[in-house]
């Protein structure tokens, strides 16, 4: 039986998944490694942890079945992550995260220094801090030492791409995210290698995330224990690689995914850019387009309020506690890594606020997923000033799991959620990418049609929607009225 595995780069955790051509999934693993946070606001990662847990886990993950079937692999990715590479490939500094907000200043000289509309006819896109090129700017200005060794510039996923075959590759849906690309015609912007002082030779070659890019040298087939033939397909950023996995492709379809980020994605046949680029406008993995709204910290709000301030393992239990939706006055600002979509604010903070003498830690709890999902809605409303008419989305990652969140979102959003017989988005889209890759379905569309499978769908209740609907009013308020603190407290 034919086999492909998909690899979800991510952010606290690699994570595996072995798929029979069917669709079928046979087993997955999870192998986590550490991210460092050397400065408050900055985030960055060993490329050798990923690549560590990649080959254990492709290990544990294949120790029960036939090895000489694995025919492809393929990708979802962490994304806009810098990694950059010496002239001898070895990695030169830790990769510098999506998440990490160091790069202000050079956001500022590229939005308002270039100017915003030079910005978004070059890529279709402005600066955010996370994004690629303001990380070289920050480098070249604050590491010179480190710019000048610079002979190839990677994205996550595509260095272990590169420790499988030996072949510098990106995929155009994560190139989108790293303002080098010229979105629209899906190959690198000249005028942005000027702007970020690069050569063409230390950007890799592009491929649509369903091509093969090479398969396994044989080092990397001898460490993975995979056949030499096994193709590696280049795959795609992690949004994408999940709208992917969740049958998000096509035309005007919808997913949100609750993970360490929490993103907004609508598949899109045909380019399109918001005026105002509050969204990111980046090519899909299926060879068309998206827009997508991304905020910073999503379940890794939960995360934090659950592990390292109730100190508990138990969300359900919390989550069991909480008992009317809709009534809360506690709120809660979900920025703990400053925030991307809408607001563009590297200096945003957490923030708790309406608290008084009756309010219980269930009430705070419930704060945190509410607000999570107002901060969704934030970006839902600026696709909804397109007038991209969204009625139902799907949705996945590790907050999808909760019925509560769920249940929450819907009624925030006040559309239908659908629930997918596997919410393994990034992972399952990798292999399903493989597969088109190795032959087995005729596009990523077909792909997605045979594979796919809804199972139930959350209604959002009329009652409740209006509820979360003043409650919103109030939401929007609230960071308008802190933002200049959050500037002051940067100085
Ligand atoms: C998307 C983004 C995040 C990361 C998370 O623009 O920055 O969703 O891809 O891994």
């Amino acid at each position: 039986m034919v086999l492909y595995i998909g690899v979800d780069l991510g952010t606290s955790a690699v994570k595996l998944l072995l798929m029979e051509g069917s669709g079928k999934i046979q087993k997955i693993v999870s192998k986590p490694y550490p991210i460092s946070f050397p400065h408050p606001g900055w985030s960055e990662q060993n490329p050798s942890d990923w690549w560590d847990g990649v080959v254990e886990g492709i290990h544990e993950l294949t120790a029960d079945c036939d090895r000489s079937q694995v025919a492809g692999i393929s990708f979802g990715g962490q994304m806009h992550g810098l990694v950059i590479l010496d002239e001898k490939d070895a990695v030169i500094r830790p990769a510098i995260l999506w998440n990490d907000g160091r790069t202000a200043k050079e956001v500022d000289e590229l939005n308002n220094g270039i100017g915003r509309e030079k910005l978004s006819s070059y890529t279709a896109n402005i600066a955010f801090a996370g994004f690629t090129a303001p990380k070289l700017l920050w480098v070249q200005k604050n590491e010179p030492e480190n710019f000048a060794k610079i002979a190839k510039i990677m994205l996550p996923k595509d260095y272990i791409a590169y420790k499988m075959t030996g072949i510098h590759c990106t995929d155009v849906s994560d190139a989108s995210g790293m303002l080098l690309l010229d979105v629209k015609n899906r190959c690198w912007s000249e005028k942005m290698m000027d702007i970020c002082h690069i050569r063409r030779e230390q950007l890799a070659q592009i491929y649509e995330s369903y091509e093969v890019v090479g398969t396994l040298t044989p080092e990397a087939a001898r460490l993975l224990g995979l056949p030499e033939s096994c193709k590696v397909a280049a795959g795609a950023g992690d949004n994408a690689a999940a709208a992917v996995g969740t049958g998000t492709v096509g035309d005007g379809m919808c997913n949100i995914s609750l993970g360490t980020s929490g993103t907004i994605f609508i598949s899109s046949r045909d380019f399109r850019v918001d005026g105002h680029n509050a969204l990111h406008a980046f090519g899909h993995a299926d060879g068309h387009y998206h827009l997508m709204g991304c905020m910073l910290s999503a379940a890794s709000c939960n995360k934090w309020w659950m592990d390292e301030i109730i100190g508990t393992k138990d969300y359900a239990a919390q989550q069991a506690q909480i008992e009317s939706l809709g009534e809360n006055h506690v709120f809660f600002l979900p920025y703990l890594m400053g925030e991307r979509s809408p607001h563009n604010d590297p200096n945003a903070r957490g923030t708790f606020i309406g608290l008084t003498m009756d309010n219980t830690r269930s009430d705070m709890t419930q704060a945190v997923l509410e607000g999570v999902a107002f901060a969704m809605r934030d970006s839902f409303e600026v696709a909804k000033a397109l007038g991209i008419p969204i009625t139902r989305t799907k949705i996945c990652g590790g907050g999808a799991k909760s019925p509560l969140w769920r249940r929450i979102m819907a009624n925030v959003l006040g559309i239908k959620v659908d629930l997918l017989e596997s919410e393994e988005g990034p992972a399952m889209g990798g292999a399903m990418l493989a597969a088109v890759a190795c032959g087995e379905y005729p596009s990523v569309e077909a792909a997605a049609k045979a594979i796919v499978r809804v199972v139930d769908t959350v209604e959002p209740e009329p009652e409740l929607v209006r509820k979360y609907e003043e409650k919103y009013r109030q939401f929007v308020q609230i960071y308008p009225a802190v933002k200049g603190l959050f500037a002051q407290w940067a100085q």
